[in-house]
């Protein structure tokens, strides 16, 4: 495959680090986003090729640093190839729980920040011939999960963008993919949330898994939704059609989920 520019939004995250490490393996250039520079440029030090690659801090949230994401690409590159929408939070809690500022956190972040990023790089999207968008999902992103009501309602969101964007551009060439993980052993997950999977007997992912399956799509580039891990992709087809069984072993957990979502838990 010949070596494509490759923008990663939430580079430093433990989803990220494992996409740019085996992208960056593969050949290809790296813009790395976050909010911290520190852990960035450790990131792009670490990676084969690191003089290839560039970082740009900016917070996804804040009009001025899209914008300076936007520009930077555009001075680096007369293209980009493949955008990768990773970046994203997570607050866990039953919804009574949850702050106004968390929730404008979980629905801005993971879906308004995505949404215009998109639309802001299409111009250099445009310019390739192998461009692919690919949004991190989730399990929640089909399967309502109490506890993660907020969170759900933004991977429901980008899953329903991602469908829309890949419809509206189908006349050009450029490929639209939705890839939602299941439970992955990152810092995204407090000590509450990884206790609660365990007693559920929830499989959680090394990160590896995640960056492999990137990998995958742009080799792929068929526009398809992909859905990790068994049986979570089994419940996602089970929940579109029979939502009535989801509920009943859903049911069956939330005494589990409402003990370890206590504010104190
Ligand atoms: N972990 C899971 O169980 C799991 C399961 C399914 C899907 N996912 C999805 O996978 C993606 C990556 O998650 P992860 O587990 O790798 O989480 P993580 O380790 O917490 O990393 C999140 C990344 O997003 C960046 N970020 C957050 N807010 C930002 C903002 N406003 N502007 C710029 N960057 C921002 C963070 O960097 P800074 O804080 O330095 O800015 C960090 O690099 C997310 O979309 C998540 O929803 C995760």
């Amino acid at each position: 495959m010949t070596a494509l520019t490759i923008v990663l939004t939430g580079a430093s995250g433990g989803i990220g680090s494992a996409v740019a490490k085996m992208m960056s393996a593969a050949g290809h250039r790296l813009i790395l986003v976050g909010r911290n520079p520190q852990p960035l440029n450790d990131l792009r030090d670490m990676l084969d090729g690191s003089a290839r690659h560039t970082t740009v801090v900016a917070d996804l949230l804040q009009a001025a640093d899209r914008k300076r994401l936007v520009t930077q690409c555009k001075q680096d590159c007369s293209k980009v190839d493949v955008l990768i929408n990773n970046a994203g939070v997570s607050h866990f809690g039953l919804l009574e729980n949850i702050s106004d500022q968390a929730m404008a956190d979980m629905l801005n972040t993971n879906v308004l920040a995505p949404v215009l990023i998109v639309r802001d790089l299409l111009p250099l999207l445009s310019r390739s011939s192998n461009a692919t968008i690919i949004n991190i999902g989730s399990t929640f992103g089909s399967i309502g999960y109490p506890g993660f009501s907020g969170y759900s309602a933004s991977k429901f969101a980008l899953r329903g963008f991602t469908e829309a964007l890949r419809r509206e551009l189908a006349e050009q060439l450029i490929t639209v993919h939705y890839l939602a993980p299941r439970a992955v052993d990152t810092p995204m997950n407090s000590a509450s949330v990884k206790a609660l999977n365990a007693e559920l007997g929830n499989a959680m992912d090394p990160p590896e898994i995640v960056a492999a399956a990137c990998h995958a799509l742009l080799k792929a580039r068929d526009g398809r939704n992909r859905y990790l891990g068994w049986p979570e992709r089994f419940f996602v087809r089970i929940n579109a059609l029979i939502p009535a069984l989801v509920d009943v072993t859903l049911r069956k957990q939330l005494r589990t989920i409402q003990k370890y979502s206590r504010p104190e838990a």
